[in-house]
């Protein structure tokens, strides 16, 4: 089903004790009139406390990530039963740092993919070119391909617990925000070529995010763009001010 997501990833920050703090500030400050759904990641360390302080709300906790195996001789990971054992339901794959830094390929993102769908969860599925890839007019096709070898193996039922978020690699951290022009380009580009493989119904039913310097002076013209569903914000969701203001702008 697509509807509005605004997301907030907090990659490496924030400890036990400043997890609790920031979610009580985001509970008090957090708008009651919108129709979309929040969701915060912060690091595996804060998980559980966070699905038990956020158990009588509608905010959503979701993992940065996850093993693709069920369990072994894996130091260090996390698996997927993990995280449905601490109440996490959806995991955010292929973020661009994962890629990146850890030199996940789309053949063990499409992994991922199927051990985080053979335990029910929500996947938001992260794809985004390089600044090169801009510049050399290649976005269309990395961003294709990255769609095509991590999700077009999967069969259309699956799509339901498919989130994707673009996010243009070059606006990351940077503060580079992506017009909105091009964030409408790419995110009509994502939802033909869905819509080519998979159908109109599954296109449109699958909500797709734009990440990559979303501020709150520029979230409410990118989230009117016409394909984009919401957002998945870094640093500005460190900050229960200006993550409410996000949403606000949903
Ligand atoms: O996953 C969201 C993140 O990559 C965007 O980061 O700091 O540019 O909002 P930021």
């Amino acid at each position: 089903m697509r509807h509005s997501i605004v997301a907030g990833n907090w990659k490496m920050h924030k400890t036990v004790s400043e997890t609790h703090a920031f979610l009580d500030d985001l509970i008090e400050k957090l708008p009651t009139d919108k129709e979309v759904e929040v969701i915060i990641a912060p690091p595996f360390t804060s998980l559980f406390s966070a699905v038990h302080h956020l158990e009588h709300t509608n905010i959503v906790v979701a993992a940065q990530n996850m093993h693709q195996a069920e369990g072994g001789a894996f130091t260090g990971e996390i698996s997927a039963q993990m995280l449905k054992g601490v109440g996490v339901e959806t995991v955010i794959i292929g973020h661009s740092e994962r890629r990146h830094y850890f030199h996940e390929t789309d053949a063990i993102l499409a992994d991922k993919v199927n051990t985080a769908l053979n335990h029910n969860m929500r996947v938001i599925y992260c794809i985004g070119e390089e600044l090169k890839d801009r510049q050399n007019k290649q976005y269309l096709n990395v961003i294709f391909n990255q769609l095509k070898d991590g999700l077009f193996h999967l069969k259309k039922e699956a799509w339901t617990n498919i989130v994707i978020a673009y996010e243009p690699v070059w606006a990351i951290g940077t503060g580079e925000t992506a017009s909105p022009e091009q964030v409408q380009e790419m995110h009509a580009f994502i939802r033909r070529e869905i819509e080519r493989e998979y159908g109109n119904e599954t296109a449109i039913n699958t909500s797709i995010l734009y990440g990559g310097s979303v501020k709150p002076s520029n979230a409410e013209e990118l989230f009117s763009q016409e394909d984009v569903d919401g957002g998945l914000i870094g640093g500005a969701a460190l900050q229960a001010e200006d993550f409410t203001a996000i949403i606000e702008a949903i």
